[in-house]
């Protein structure tokens, strides 16, 4: 055995090597206001745009910001990985194109949420000649930049995912809903004009009038569920793996993060575009002080459909025929929900406090306990 002279080469990370080579700001925090990142230009999209990661980002996902100037449009994209928009402000639309010439295209505002299928070409177009459009999109880049360590076969490989295209209706807000159970209901579409106004199943077990949808988009790895809040309550404590890029679409409130044993709760505000993916396993819930119901959307990696991960499997669908998926069963029955009578006296206190600051009337009694 000879020594060698090459520099030994070991414990990469070809994602963040990408990520830093793409000459746009990156910022990282426990929440990120997706509004105030600081934006660059962005040379591979045609672009201004930012990256964006947290302690909570888990292995797989990351975050971009896209902004398209007044009458700007993005240089057409291909890539291997998957991607999950959501448009903060403006108006535009966004054509796909796959390689056997087959397009598709729609136009979004506010709020619309929406899949690039895997390795279709697209191009985004802002609509208007004046105002600025804002998108934000997560992204399981990280996953297959570190896999494949390849840039030109991740951006440049013409192979079609013919089996991504989905129902043409798919692309023209309309879709195919599923009810399972509650929590576990999913709306299969590509693209949703307004996740402000979309439909959402009650969700009682996470919440006293709490409601949610999970998605299922562009058949893909990427997870997606929407939740409200009703005004002025909120939701109970729970856990699961990291990498849910929680992100408020909104209301107005925070959430407490801590870990069994710990201390004082860890804190984060939040208002619509406000972005927090609690920690691997930490215990996170969410307060709403305002008057109106709290929407979020929460965006990671492992679908309802595929969720690639046993650990992903397991919480958040559960065992075949089990009542309950893992996510909504109490830690007192081997879960990770804590049950709003086995909560800390702390939690509701605050609670009450924060609700009395804001001038809002709380809508619970006691814990969970809805005044009719
Ligand atoms: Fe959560």
């Amino acid at each position: 055995m000879t020594n060698t002279l090459n520099q030994p080469r070991y414990g990469l990370d070809p994602y963040k090597d990408w990520a830093a080579r793409e000459g746009i700001p990156i910022s990282y925090g426990v929440a990120l206001d997706l509004f105030e990142v600081p934006l660059g230009d962005w040379a591979r999209v045609g672009a201004r745009g930012a990256i964006a990661h947290f302690p909570g980002s888990g292995d797989f996902c990351n975050m971009f910001v896209l902004e398209l100037g007044a009458g700007g449009s993005t240089s057409p994209q291909q890539h291997l990985y998957e991607e999950l928009f959501f448009v903060l402000d403006g108006r535009g639309s966004t054509q796909i194109e796959f390689s056997d010439g087959r397009r598709r295209s729609f136009e979004w505002g506010p709020r619309s949420f929406f899949a690039i299928p895997l390795n279709a070409k697209h191009r985004h177009f802002n609509g208007s000649g004046t105002q600025r459009a804002l998108l934000a999109s997560t992204s399981n880049l990280p996953l297959i930049i570190k896999t494949f360590h390849n840039e030109e076969f991740i951006f440049n490989t013409p192979f079609m995912f013919a089996d991504r295209l989905g129902k043409d209706e798919y692309y023209a807000g309309e879709g195919d809903l599923y009810l399972i159970r509650q929590g576990n209901n999913f709306w299969e579409t590509n693209f949703v004009p307004d996740m402000g106004a979309i439909a959402l199943t009650a969700y009682g077990d996470r919440g006293a009038g709490s409601s949610n949808i999970k998605f299922v988009l562009g058949d893909g790895v990427l997870y997606a569920h929407m939740s409200e809040i009703a005004p002025a309550t909120y939701k109970k404590g729970h856990r699961h793996m990291s990498g849910i890029h929680v992100m408020t679409l909104s209301g107005g409130g925070y959430s407490l993060l801590w870990y069994d044993g710990q201390k004082d709760f860890d804190r984060v505000d939040w208002k619509y575009g406000t972005v927090f993916p609690p920690l691997e396993g930490q215990f996170h819930q969410h307060f709403v002080t305002s008057n109106e119901p709290s929407r979020y959307v929460a965006t990671g990696f492992g679908s309802f459909r595929y969720p690639v991960t046993e650990a992903n499997r397991r919480i958040s669908i559960g065992d075949p025929g089990a009542k309950k998926q893992a996510s909504s069963t109490s830690v007192k029955d081997g879960g990770n929900q804590i049950e709003y009578e086995d909560q800390d006296p702390r939690i509701h206190a605050l609670w009450l406090e924060e609700m009395r600051k804001s001038g809002v009337t709380p809508k619970f009694s006691a814990p969970g306990k809805l005044i009719a």
